[in-house]
């Protein structure tokens, strides 16, 4: 038996505004240790705003996160991360006029239980573009490049779950399924994944749960299968 919770992250009843404009409306979710879980909804729907307040960028103003069974409660942002979490932003905020190998370096960390899991030649051997543009100047890669990136540096932190906020976003559909192949490989190692997006035939090939969220709240969350078996859910929160 380990002492390792099997609930990564456990998120309820949050209530998280920006000034006085409230976008989550008691959100609830769970991931299990294992699981890959696709956050669906619109655009506007809370996605992102659910990944800040977790990661306490945006923290909640009711409600409660606990992450590796930790309350994240009165912690940073980077203490969020030491917990285990590793978070790709929309936005991806790789450093631009470091090389590749810079942004992974700076990445690097133990995980929360002193794992060493992710040398470089792990990352490399999973991103072989990136061992090949390791010199490199990261504001010189491409859009998928530079997702990539932002992906393998948040696992030289070693993190137990990893988030990723539309991964697809702006991608040739050449580039997509590239991103969608790794996320499957991450899967296929043992990677423990929330991923939101707005592209759900991205997710299908990825997820193994569903969460929808619609209005700042949770409104379907089961199996990928029960999620395929109510297609009704699909065609009333997200653009189909
Ligand atoms: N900085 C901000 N200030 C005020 N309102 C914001 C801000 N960022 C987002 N919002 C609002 O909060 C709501 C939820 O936004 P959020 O970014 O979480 O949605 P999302 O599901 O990630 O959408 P997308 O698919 O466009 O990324 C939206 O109504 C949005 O307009
Ligand atoms: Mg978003």
């Amino acid at each position: 038996m380990t002492s390792t919770p099997q609930l990564l992250l456990n998120v309820n009843g949050l209530d998280t505004f920006y000034g006085r404009s409230q976008v989550l409306f008691g959100l609830t979710l769970s991931v299990a240790r294992g699981e890959s879980m696709a956050l669906l909804g619109r655009n506007g729907a809370g996605k992102s705003t659910t990944m800040k307040s977790i990661m306490r960028i945006l923290p909640a103003r009711r409600g409660t996160v606990q992450a590796m069974g930790r309350d994240v409660e009165r912690l940073r942002p980077d203490q969020v991360a030491n917990l285990g979490l590793g978070y790709v932003p929309e936005d991806r905020q790789i450093f631009k006029l470091q090389t590749v190998e810079g942004n992974l370096r700076l990445g690097m960390k133990r995980g929360p239980e002193g794992q060493d899991e992710w040398p470089l030649e792990r990352l490399y051997g999973l991103f072989p573009l990136l061992a090949e543009a390791r010199g490199k100047s990261a504001g010189l890669l491409s859009g998928g490049q530079q997702q990539m990136l932002a992906i393998a540096r948040a696992l030289a932190g070693n993190p137990e779950l990893l988030l990723l906020d539309e991964p697809s976003e702006g991608l040739a559909p050449v580039i997509m399924d590239q991103i969608q192949a790794l996320i499957l490989q991450l899967r296929a190692q043992g990677v423990t994944l929330l991923v939101a997006e707005q592209n759900m035939r991205f997710c299908m090939e990825i997820a193994s749960s569903v969460a929808v969220v619609d209005h700042g709240g949770i409104v379907f969350t089961g199996s990928l299968q029960e999620f395929r078996n109510n297609p009704e859910v699909a065609s009333r929160y997200l653009a189909v």
